[in-house]
């Protein structure tokens, strides 16, 4: 049978929505915008949460997408069969129009008309029903008109999509197919058997807010939220083994097996090793190659890029890759997936650099750090490699404290993970670097203080670019409830006037309670009328565009203050780099002392 391409089921999926009505929307980048809860995008829905609390989308209400995202909560699973720490979620949206059972047709059409899967081969689960939400006998009867047999309840635990420990939620329904293996039990179901079922696609229905006390209280509207992996719903379609069998994969592992001299799956570590080296370095391109790029650090998102890398060099050496060969694996990424992400071709220079660089600063600390660590566990006696060596190897050698751990699982030993947190604040306390308190608040944090803290974002770059240069772009925001951090490009630090002068500029615009307008245009209107934005693959054709005055114009999702005295008192609290070229402001705002309502 004639094999389904990754391009393909991209294809067929967007047209088959588009065809239900449903608007197609470019995939959102990766790094998530004025989201405290959370460093990647990980979901479709995650871009979408304003419109699923209820603002309206320019689009209308039904929208589809393929979205990429990153998820490394798993990335110890990674090797194995399915796990992947980047991935295309195929995604579907109902803002308030339909619900189930017109969520649930679309999915059975698409999945039996549309890929031609025999209705026998797939299952579902639905919501068992609790306190919060009763059984979900609807969603059932509508599997069961279809033609559905197999179908079972299953608890919140399994059934129910939260979008973070805040935010829009709901039970869901997923849907599983048949790997062709035997089943392991009489009634085999993807409740009892999950070599025989895996889930290819989950349609949530978001009809609850989750608010910071654990209650569900009803959202505005009732909405439909859906997620279907691209390379897992390929793998399975044509019934391969692995992911790394389809063509998102095949030739890259081909050229690692090359590399190594060794023929892919020869033996389990072997094969794990290749796999690793697969998916590490297409996360690693894609997250330097986004149209927000970042780059290997030891904070934040950058922390878990350095660590993708250093682990992927790790396992070069594991297999006898040369790890300057990392880059020929992430150039052939990009020429892969450009025609899809053309910000990957922008930004291939940076992405080869960066991890060129990255390579080599690890490959040159890598072999001594192994053998020092080799050294001490000798006469490790009672099984544990203690904290303060762990925190060395990390300082001396840059060994992330992961990859410790996971050097001296290999070879029995644990890692007294305390005591290395122990050392690494007691360093930290002498560095006086101070912790950051990091990852507050919900995912749809969109509270009135984070709300007015984006505004004040709007200013700060109107500011810099009225009074520093008008070069200055955004090259990261992060906003939790009590501060906001903004980086742009700029090639110095900022001197104590500088700072005061752009302080003064915000709090006049400020004082001057401006009305903060929103208008919806074209990407071509937004751009003629000099609004700021990353003009690129980011965003559709209509735009929401943000003018404060003169003060600030930007392409913008929102939400926004009605009125910039709203926010009261602006203060900057730091200023510092945040890597080459790039400077950091920290600032906060006093609403107390808000001049409007
Ligand atoms: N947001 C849902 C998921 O990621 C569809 O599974």
């Amino acid at each position: 049978m004639k094999k389904l391409l990754s391009y393909e089921l991209r294809e067929k999926y967007l047209k088959f929505f588009e065809q239900n009505g449903h608007k197609i929307i470019p995939s959102a980048s990766l790094i998530p915008e004025n989201d405290p809860s959370v460093l990647f995008t990980t979901a479709g829905m995650h871009p979408l949460v304003p419109y699923l609390l209820g603002q309206k989308h320019p689009y209308g209400q039904r929208l589809t997408d393929v979205q990429k995202c990153v998820r490394t909560g798993d990335i110890d699973e990674v090797g194995d069969a399915t796990h992947c720490t980047f991935f295309e979620m195929l995604g579907n949206w109902s803002l308030g129009d339909y619900f189930k059972k017109e969520s649930i047709t679309f999915s059975f059409k698409f999945l039996t008309e549309v890929l031609e899967i025999p209705v026998d081969k797939l299952a579902v689960t639905v919501f068992a029903g609790d306190e919060d939400c009763p059984r979900d006998t609807f969603a059932a009867s509508v599997w069961e008109e279809l033609g559905i047999k197999n179908i079972c309840y299953l608890s919140k635990e399994h059934n129910w999509w939260y979008a973070g420990a805040t935010g829009p939620c709901g039970s869901d329904t997923e849907i599983f197919v048949d790997t062709g293996v035997a089943p392991s039990c009489e009634n085999s179901n993807p409740g009892n058997d999950p070599d025989k079922w895996v889930e290819i696609w989950n349609n949530v229905f978001m009809e609850f807010n989750r608010t910071a006390d654990g209650k569900f209280e009803p959202l505005k509207q009732k909405n439909v939220d859906t997620g279907m992996g691209l390379e897992r719903t390929i793998c399975m379609i044509n019934g391969y083994k692995s992911v790394y069998e389809t063509d998102l994969f095949s030739d890259i592992i081909e050229k690692i097996a090359q590399l190594s001299g060794k023929p892919y799956g020869e033996d389990e570590q072997s094969t794990r090793a290749m796999r690793i080296i697969a998916d590490h370095i297409r996360t690693a391109t894609f997250l330097m190659g986004d149209e927000k790029g970042i780059v290997p650090s030891n904070v934040d998102q950058g922390y878990v890029l350095r660590r993708l890398i250093r682990r992927s060099v790790r396992f070069a050496r594991q297999i006898n890759v040369d790890s300057k060969e990392l880059v020929t694996i992430s150039k052939m990424y990009i020429d892969k997936y450009k025609k899809y992400y053309p910000e990957l071709e922008q930004n291939e220079s940076k992405v080869l650099e960066e991890l060129a660089k990255e390579e080599e600063k690890f490959s040159k600390t890598l072999e001594n750090g192994i053998k020092e660590l080799e050294k001490v566990l000798t006469y490790m006696k009672n099984g544990v490699l203690n904290g303060k060596t762990a925190f060395r190897l990390y300082d001396t050698f840059g060994f992330p404290i992961e990859m410790t751990q996971e050097i001296c699982k290999e070879k029995g030993y644990e890692v007294d993970l305390e005591g290395y947190k122990v050392a690494e604040a007691e360093h930290i306390k002498k560095s006086q670097a101070g912790a950051e308190q990091k990852f507050k608040g919900g995912l749809a944090d969109s509270s009135e203080q984070t709300t007015y803290l984006h505004t004040a974002t709007h200013l700060l770059l109107g500011s810099l670019q009225k009074l520093l240069s008008k070069d200055i772009h955004q090259k990261g925001s992060n906003i939790t409830a009590e501060r906001l951090r903004f980086d742009f490009n700029f090639d110095r630090p900022l001197t104590e006037e500088e700072k005061k002068m752009i302080e003064d500029n915000v709090n006049k615009a400020i004082k001057e309670d401006v009305k903060v307008v929103c208008e919806e245009m074209t990407v071509e209107q937004a751009r003629e009328a000099g609004a700021e934005g990353v003009f690129g693959s980011k965003y559709g054709d209509i735009v929401k565009v943000y003018t404060m005055g003169d003060y600030d114009k930007e392409i913008c999702g929102g939400p926004h203050a009605e009125h910039t005295g709203q926010l009261g008192e602006f203060k900057i609290i730091k200023e510092q780099s945040s890597s080459a070229g790039i400077r950091r402001i920290k600032a906060v705002i006093d609403t107390s002392k808000a001049i409007s309502k």
